[in-house]
């Protein structure tokens, strides 16, 4: 049997096999049988649902330095920003008034955003949405902060895991970050009740096969309810300045292999995909992604959270993202939700 009929028979391959497969990955016609099935079982669990969540990139300090990101604490041209209480506030209100009931904070490691700063604010806007779910995306912190933001109310946490290769991981950061911590991290939160993000960039510069085949491993083994995956671009201010971006071909199938891998996961048609390609994200809804992201951070911060290069949505308000992202999903044949779209079980 073909590894493709395989994977959809079983929902699982070994290693080995994920590294055959990949090698593979160019043939138009298991590519297109892995992207049918995809869409099914999207449909099969979300219908024509495309859920939508407000992004609030509230800092862009950040302590840590890898080496493909633009706001890596070593990029001295970065324009550092952060937002206040009040503006993180705002920026709900704006999104609440545009139907998001999903807003995720998303941030670089900053200090000043301490435990009790940020449970402050969990709180706060848990106390004035309590039928939105919030998600935090603000790195790696010890299980106990995780603890404090989860009895706060926060429902949700995206970390990405970047690579699940030892060496790779290596490649792309500095000594002090490690993958086992990162792994643990994700287990803390999961440990912990939060409806758990993982994933990685597509096309970081030393990324093989094989290091991917681990990647989808990783995912097996944890089972997040939510994988990030999107092509990595350089950033002209990095180290990676001169790396080649990775490819929307190959992204769109990592996504088919994913939603097969993970049925019930949600899987957002990133930014990274839409910068790369103007239909890029359509087209990750047509491989199986069914979450979007737009931007509810304020206007004038926008380019700030410049994380790679010619990052798109950064001169539309949030309502004209929205509007922007109803089409486009509406123009593949689904319709946004306005639900919390929590996973289903
Ligand atoms: N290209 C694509 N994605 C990037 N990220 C960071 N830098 C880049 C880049 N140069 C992704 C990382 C991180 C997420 C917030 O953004 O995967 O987890
Ligand atoms: Fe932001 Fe199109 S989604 S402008």
């Amino acid at each position: 049997m073909i590894l493709a009929d395989k994977l959809i028979r079983d929902h699982t391959l070994t290693r080995t096999e994920y590294i055959e497969l990949l090698d593979a990955g160019g043939d138009a016609g298991v590519r297109t049988k892995l992207r049918e099935e995809a869409v099914r079982l999207r449909k099969q669990y979300y219908g024509d649902k495309v859920f939508t969540r407000g992004l609030i990139e509230f800092t862009n300090y950040c302590k840590n330095n890898c080496y493909y990101c633009g706001i890596r604490c070593g990029n001295q041209k970065a324009r550092r920003y952060r937002l206040s209480r009040e503006e993180i506030l705002d920026c709900c209100e704006n999104g609440y008034g545009l139907g998001f009931r999903t807003f995720v904070l998303q941030g670089g490691e900053d200090s000043y955003f301490t435990d009790e700063r940020m449970a402050e604010i969990i709180r706060e806007i848990k106390a004035r949405y309590p039928d939105c779910a919030l998600t935090l995306s603000i790195g790696e912190r010890p299980c106990e902060s995780y603890r404090l933001f989860r009895e706060a109310g926060a429902d949700r946490y995206l970390l990405r895991h970047e690579t699940a290769d030892e060496a790779h991981y290596r490649k792309l950061h500095p000594e002090n970050l490690s993958l086992s911590s990162r792994k643990r991290c994700l287990y803390d939160l999961k440990a912990l009740g939060y409806q758990v993000g993982a994933g990685f960039m597509v096309g970081s510069p030393g990324q093989t096969n094989a290091a991917l085949a681990e990647d989808l491993c990783f995912l097996e083994e944890l089972h997040p309810a939510m994988v990030g995956v999107g092509p990595f671009i350089p950033h002209h201010d990095t180290p990676f300045a001169e790396a080649e971006a990775g490819s929307v071909e190959q992204t769109l199938f990592l996504l088919s292999v994913i939603r097969i891998l993970l049925p019930k996961a949600l899987i957002p048609a990133t930014t990274a995909l839409g910068t790369l390609d103007s239909q890029g994200r359509e087209k990750g809804l047509l491989a199986g992604a069914n979450v979007v992201m737009p931007n509810l951070s304020p206007l004038k911060n926008r380019k700030q959270y410049d994380l790679y290069d010619n990052k798109i949505c950064t001169g539309e308000e949030a309502a004209e993202c929205r509007d922007c992202l109803s089409r486009r999903v509406e123009s593949v044949g689904y319709c946004l939700s306005a639900e919390r779209g929590d996973a289903v079980l």
